[in-house]
């Protein structure tokens, strides 16, 4: 019988990058239905992802997958950090902008910039266990292209010569800090599974 893992996310493009992934390993993906009523905050993105995670765990009685992602910047101290998606309010392009500003402050040297994502499955039966991934690059001198969400416009990855919103999805979602995360704790999960049938 497929296993069945519940999202917490609203987020469609994020629902769908963990949904494709976790069918290579014979599970399926689900979104909960209901409203995640999580406050996120501002300590740790694994905090913020298992928080999302065990809120449908608890409420659900089920097995849960949250995420948590952000990017930092090293010459800003690890701005924006857990802040990324709210530093500014507004739109994507808003903090695009904002982001940019500051870079402007800094030596022209000083663009490097890495993603970081955090995937948290909670268990029915207890516990929890953690994924992380991270992609390392640059912050562009302007927005690029229009695939993806977020700072992809403004994201080179290492490696490459465009940004992320230039590169086709499927692409992106090869070497994404998210695909890397999801696969670590779908790698755990899957050996929780086989753990879990030979004690029961
Ligand atoms: P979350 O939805 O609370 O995880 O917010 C993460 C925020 O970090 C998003 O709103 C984006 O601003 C940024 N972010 C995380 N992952 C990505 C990505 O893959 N591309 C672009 N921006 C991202």
């Amino acid at each position: 019988m497929m296993r069945t893992i519940f999202v917490a996310t609203g987020n469609a493009s994020k629902f769908k990058e963990i949904k494709d992934i976790v069918q290579r390993y014979d599970i399926s993906a689900q979104m909960p239905g209901i409203e995640i009523d999580v406050q996120e905050g501002v300590v740790s993105y694994e905090e913020n992802a298992r928080l999302k995670a065990s809120y449908l765990t608890s409420k659900l009685g089920i097995d849960a997958l949250g995420e948590d992602s952000g990017i930092e910047i090293p010459a800003l101290n690890g701005f924006p950090g857990v802040i990324s998606a709210r530093f500014v309010e507004g739109s994507d392009q808003d903090r695009n902008a904002a982001l940019l500003a500051k870079m402007q402050l800094l030596k022209p040297g000083d663009r490097k910039a890495v993603f970081k994502a955090f995937v948290v499955i909670t268990l029915k039966s207890g516990g929890y266990l953690t994924g992380y991934g991270e992609l390392r690059g640059r912050i562009n001198d302007i927005p690029m292209g229009s695939n993806g969400f977020g700072y992809d416009p403004i994201f080179i990855p290492d490696g490459y010569d465009r940004t992320l919103a230039l590169l086709p999805g499927d692409e992106k979602n090869s070497i994404s800090h998210r695909r890397k995360a999801i696969e670590s704790a779908i790698k755990q999960y899957v050996e929780h599974i086989k753990q879990f049938k030979i004690q029961h």
